[in-house]
């Protein structure tokens, strides 16, 4: 998989990728990360990226030609599947939208700011607006990071066990049942027998009665 970003802000967008499992994911090729900085397509002076809104109003729009030129830049050296736009008045992102954009090979993810962008980037280039939730951040940026693990996770190599992305919370509409480690007993706090009991059909049958009544009690949208 290859994702472009484009954005105001690239140096938000490093670290999220120089650790952990996405680090992993990219130093074993199984994902190329390639950050657009979005005044590098300015042709002015001043780097202008935003302006004014017609019809009056506060808050600044991203103008369409910098991003214009970004994307069709871009698209002249490969096809994208997607081109995707943050924004918070996008499709709400849950495990199921993961999924299937993890099955696909080139994606161009284009962060707004400030009041978002001129509608008409939207109307030539973008195939999918997507928010992260209920709730409005200063830009796409964390976003888009939110975006890259939840799809980059799921990719054919990049978990150890290739079975545990398959037993996350979500992946088949419940939540994760409890789990615990060493030590078996924590100041009065005893793991549940069942677990120390090598019994792993009666194991499999607690997590799963546990995932159910834990969905139930928290989250009962889910099992709609
Ligand atoms: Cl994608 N962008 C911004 N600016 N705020 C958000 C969001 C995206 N998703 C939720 N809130």
């Amino acid at each position: 998989m290859r994702i472009d970003i484009i954005t105001v802000l690239p140096e938000l967008l490093k670290s999220p990728f120089e650790a952990s499992i996405l680090k992993r994911a990219i130093e074993k090729d199984l994902v190329e990360i390639h950050l657009h900085n979005l005044r590098d397509y300015t042709s002015g002076n001043y780097k202008q990226v935003d302006d004014y809104q017609f019809g009056g109003g506060a808050g600044m729009v991203m103008m369409i030609e910098p991003i214009d030129k970004c994307i069709s830049h871009l698209k002249a050296e490969r096809e994208y599947d997607e081109v995707i736009y943050m924004t918070p008045d996008g499709e709400s992102l849950n495990q199921g939208i993961a999924n299937q954009i993890s099955l696909k090979e080139n994606l161009i993810i284009l962060c707004g700011h400030y009041k978002g962008v001129d509608q008409r980037v939207r109307d030539m280039h973008v195939t999918r607006e997507i928010s992260i939730g209920d709730y409005v951040l200063s830009g796409g940026e964390l976003a888009a990071a939110v975006l890259c693990d939840a799809v980059i996770r799921l990719l054919p190599g990049v978990l150890n066990d290739e079975t545990s992305a398959l037993t996350d919370t979500f992946q088949d509409n419940l939540l994760a049942p409890p789990v615990y480690t060493r030590p078996s007993e924590y100041k009065g706090m005893e793991v549940p027998k069942i677990l120390l009991s090598g019994d792993f059909p009666k194991i499999e049958k607690w997590r799963e009665e546990q995932a159910l009544e834990r969905t139930q009690k928290r989250r009962p949208d889910l099992l709609q």
